[in-house]
């Protein structure tokens, strides 16, 4: 067989960066199961010895790397780290790369090496770009960015949030939006309970998401 041949009939790779419990990687990983994505997750690596998404990843018999950050604060650390999770990553060979509860925020020397092949889920709503408000079926509502949207979207008492899957790009959630969809606020949400909906929806959002991107990054 030829090596091109080879590149046609190769299972597209996923490698999935996480951080937390990892049910955004369970859904992703239920996915290639059952078909509705048509690839495979060939890594996922983790900052967080504890992260559940490790667990999930060894339960799938995905391989599993764990590279923690000694100091997130000092830039020649952040940038080395960046280099080692480029490497690390790029050795799997992946054709999309899918943030799924990722705490760090990437620098230049990771997103470069990966252009327009980096998605994330986020638990908000989020415009196509760096706009302070997103447009909704409630009007417009603040954009919000940052790692505490949930607990951010009940302090200004908006009327709903949500989840957006959008690519990544050197601004820190402001890259194109691939989907998005609105979950209301209910009157005794706490943050815990609105979080728990919107992931819901997180679930699923990100598959489809994601062979979006793949169907994109394979054209
Ligand atoms: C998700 O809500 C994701 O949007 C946010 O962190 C959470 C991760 O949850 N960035 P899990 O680890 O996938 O359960």
């Amino acid at each position: 067989m030829s090596s091109n041949a080879n590149e046609q009939v190769r299972v597209p790779r996923i490698a999935v960066l996480a951080s937390g419990s990892g049910t955004n990687l369970q859904a992703l990983l239920d996915a290639t199961v059952c078909g509705t994505v048509s690839a495979e997750v060939a890594v996922v690596v983790s900052d967080r010895a504890q992260a559940g998404a490790l667990q999930r990843a060894a339960a799938a018999g995905v391989a599993t790397v764990l590279l923690p950050l000694a100091d997130r604060r000092d830039p020649v650390v952040r940038e080395t780290y960046d280099r080692r999770l480029a490497v690390v990553t790029g050795a799997f060979e992946p054709n999309l790369i899918v943030l799924a509860g990722w705490m760090l925020i990437l620098g230049p020397r990771f997103l470069n090496t990966f252009p327009g092949r980096i998605v994330n889920v986020h638990p908000a709503l989020l415009p196509d770009g760096e706009g302070a408000e997103v447009l909704t079926s409630y009007g417009c509502l603040p954009a919000l960015r940052g790692a505490r949207t949930v607990r951010d979207a009940l302090r200004q008492r908006l009327p709903a949030t949500g989840a957006t899957v959008h690519y990544v790009t050197n601004a820190v959630d402001c890259g194109p939006v691939i989907l998005r969809e609105e979950v209301p606020i209910l009157p005794d949400d706490d943050e815990v309970q609105l979080h728990e909906r919107i992931k819901i929806v997180e679930h699923r959002l990100l598959p489809r998401a994601v062979a979006m991107a793949l169907a994109a990054v394979s054209a």
